[in-house]
């Protein structure tokens, strides 16, 4: 889910979202090699495309009765797809649950050309691609989501679902863990990057500690809209804490959007501690790399560090209980179906909202 939803507007993040495209990409491609990658992607979805679509094209132009017009093979049917909102863990969220509810329900899933903008450049997905101009001529179901797994999500009916909504929550896709990891498995320069910079503050065996310290619009949305707060310097400490009493050799590997609070806040006097990112808001693609290549995770909220942990697959630290009990937040966040069992809390500070 996003939290910044209600403050932020849909404007915000399609700007947002445009700021991402157009400066993501071009950090790991050159030009002849991003217009190449195009090609040969935009080749075999449109060959994969039309397959599918001439199985349909009969029936294309007459008002559709789309449970028959689609062949009555065991292949997956329909189309399903889901909307592209937010930034890169949204997109991850919503790309992974769809993934899931069309295997669930036997139906073929597509992406939008929007959504593969935000996670092709870094991962190796292979959903196709629903061209925008047929897009506009299926008559959709909308189906929103909540951010948790239900039953009723097992047996949805049509085949032209589009699911709205922020969801992100490993109860929709942790069944099928090798799959998710393999739609986000790194194409191979983005890895290398991100193990060359480890290799260069480290040269010998270390055990690499990412955190991630989410703060920007947060810092101003937690205390206003959801009775809230970020993580606090005691939780960092305490977090990191919990790792050098288990590594001995633990190397912090710290990313954030607010990197000048991380260095006033962040105590770098035992050595191990790398600021690392240039923290971009536009372009996380670096970052997100370098986290996942990490051998564990501290995470503060949100869903950018819920999916380095959960791609990491490490041991995880994440900040708990960061909202008063009665915040709204809570009727639409379970914090249980957002942390993995495994993953060890440790409850926020919330004396800065009583105060008040
Ligand atoms: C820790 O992460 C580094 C960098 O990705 C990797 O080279 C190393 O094998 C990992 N160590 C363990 C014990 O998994
Ligand atoms: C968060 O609060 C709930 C309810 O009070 C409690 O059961 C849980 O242990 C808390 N989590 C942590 C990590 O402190």
């Amino acid at each position: 889910m996003n939290l910044g939803v209600l403050r932020a507007g849909r404007k915000t993040f399609k700007d947002l979202g445009k700021q991402a495209v157009m400066s993501g990409p071009l950090i790991f491609f050159s030009l002849p090699v991003l217009h190449f990658l195009l090609f040969i992607f935009v080749t075999s979805t449109v060959f994969h495309l039309q397959l599918r679509l001439s199985k349909m094209s009969k029936s294309w132009k007459q008002p559709p009765n789309l449970e028959t017009s689609v062949p009555t093979t065991s292949q997956p049917k329909g189309i399903w797809t889901v909307n592209s909102i937010g930034r890169l863990g949204n997109q991850m969220g919503e790309y992974a649950t769809l993934y899931a509810l069309a295997k669930l329900n036997g139906h073929q899933a597509y992406i939008s050309p929007e959504m593969h903008r935000h996670l092709a450049p870094i991962f190796r997905i292979t959903l196709p691609v629903l061209p925008k101009n047929v897009a506009e001529h299926i008559p959709w179901r909308n189906y929103p989501l909540h951010d948790w797994m239900s039953e009723e999500y097992r047996h949805i009916d049509g085949a032209y679902v589009r699911f709205t909504g922020y969801p992100c929550s490993w109860t929709f896709y942790h069944h099928l863990r090798e799959e998710i990891l393999r739609e986000f498995s790194l194409h191979d320069h983005v890895q290398k990057e991100a193990q060359a910079y480890l290799r260069g503050i480290q040269k010998n065996p270390a055990t690499f500690v990412g955190v991630h310290v989410r703060r920007g619009d947060y810092v101003h949305v937690m205390p206003q809209i959801w009775k809230g707060v970020v993580a606090h310097k005691g939780y960092l400490e305490q977090a990191m804490n919990w790792f050098r009493a288990r590594y001995s050799d633990a190397v912090f590997v710290v990313t954030s959007n607010g990197m000048a609070w991380c260095r006033d806040n962040i105590d770098t006097t035992k050595g191990d501690v790398i600021f690392a990112g240039d923290g971009k808001e536009g372009a996380p693609e670096k970052d997100f790399a370098l986290l996942t290549q990490c051998n564990h995770t501290i995470m503060t909220i949100g869903t950018f560090g819920i999916w380095a942990a959960y791609l990491a697959g490490g041991e995880t630290i994440y900040l708990a209980n960061y909202t008063l009990p009665n915040s709204p937040f809570l009727k639409i966040f379970k914090p249980e179906a957002a942390f993995l069992p495994e993953w060890v809390g440790i409850p926020a500070d919330l004396s800065p909202l009583l105060k008040n």
